[in-house]
């Protein structure tokens, strides 16, 4: 079968994977409905192009805390790679470098951060911290992604419990994740999931002072859908701001990313830096994220069905596909570069 778009790698990639990993990456929380509405709100959204405008350059490059990107198209945090390829987070990781796009590692991968960066020495890369109840574990941690050149610290927000996955509950996945699941090429390099650092219940805003006491690296703030939030993460200085749900994994019933953005990036007031994930399967979720005002977009699931289909290859192959399909939607709409990408490009429409 020819993989064309990312729903064709995610058809393939049900067929390679085992109930409980498939249920695993898929699910969402209690009825799923922000996770399918993720990627409904898309749709409920119409395009305005602009034609007879010189489109035989389209450059998607970018930039992100002054890094710059092939194109506005980067990989979200997800735990647990090798639980879709044998060599995981080292595999998405050579993928990321080789695309020239921004990898956020997560505080669950299952290689270890050191054998991430030996992979992808030169790929620029975020670490996702969920902060551990121990404030002194974080501070060690930090200072040893900081020393490996990670180059932002995005802190997760959504989950200060976790959200109620019922696939998970029904398949016993906290049971059933075991050292061998996760064994990385290295042996006893993984974590078991029943292992893995708690999360803390209890951080809040005045929290983050802490944080900037403790490293020079910028702060992005992943989880944020409403404005009073976004006010405050402008307030305590943050650098960045990740619109999103998690992928419907956490709270469900909330907003679809792509609905939530608006606000966020009407009270940020371009201070800071705004991306988005949730949701984006096609060039034209790109197009549509940029014009209402993020900065990039991050990409979860798809990158784990290339993963699991292909490894490496298929994360740069999921990569392509959706760098190309932008391509055309910027050419299609009359953008020839990403600044050029504006409000008026797209319109609400009731379906
Ligand atoms: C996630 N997500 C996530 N987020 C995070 O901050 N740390 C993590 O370790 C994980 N792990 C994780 C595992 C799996 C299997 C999924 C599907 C998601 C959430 C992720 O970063 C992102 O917010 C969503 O996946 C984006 O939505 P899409 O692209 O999957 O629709």
């Amino acid at each position: 079968m020819s993989l064309v778009c990312l729903t064709d790698f995610q058809a393939h990639a049900r067929e390679q994977l085992s109930k409980s990993t498939r249920d695993f990456i898929e699910g969402g929380a209690d009825d799923s409905i922000t996770r399918d509405d993720n990627i409904a709100a898309f749709k409920r959204i119409r395009l305005r192009p602009r034609y007879l405008r010189d489109v035989s350059e389209v450059d998607t490059r970018t930039t992100i805390q002054g890094e710059e990107i092939s194109a506005p198209i980067c990989i979200a945090p997800t735990g647990f790679h090798c639980l879709v390829w044998p060599d995981g987070e080292m595999s998405t990781a050579r993928a990321a470098q080789a695309a020239g796009i921004c990898y956020i590692t997560s505080t669950f991968a299952s290689c270890s951060l050191e054998d991430i960066v030996i992979a992808a020495p030169e790929g620029l890369r975020w670490f996702q911290l969920y902060v551990h109840p121990v404030l002194q574990l974080n501070k060690q941690l930090i200072q040893r992604v900081e020393s490996l050149g990670f180059k932002a610290l995005v802190i997760t927000l959504d989950t200060p419990v976790c959200g109620n996955r019922r696939h998970d509950i029904r398949n016993q996945l906290r049971r059933n994740l075991t050292l061998t699941d996760l064994q990385s090429p290295k042996k006893g390099n993984a974590i078991p999931y029943f292992q893995m650092t708690p999360i803390s219940t209890s951080h809040c805003w005045n929290d983050l002072s802490w944080f900037q006491s403790i490293t020079r690296l910028p702060i992005i703030l992943k989880g944020i859908l409403t404005k009073e939030d976004a006010e405050l993460a402008v307030k305590h200085n943050v650098q960045g701001i990740i619109v999103s749900n998690h992928g419907g994994r956490q709270l469900d019933e909330v907003l679809a990313s792509i609905d939530a953005l608006t606000e966020v990036v009407a009270a940020v007031k371009g201070k800071i830096e705004v991306y988005l994930d949730g949701g984006v399967r096609t060039g034209n979720d790109v197009l549509k994220a940029l014009a209402l005002g993020a900065k990039c977009i991050f990409l979860g699931r798809p990158i784990l069905w290339g993963l699991a289909c292909k490894g490496e290859h298929g994360v740069k192959e999921v990569l392509n596909i959706l760098t190309n399909e932008f391509h055309t939607s910027m050419a299609l709409t009359g953008c020839r570069s990403v600044a050029e990408i504006n409000r008026n490009l797209v319109q609400f429409s009731r379906l």
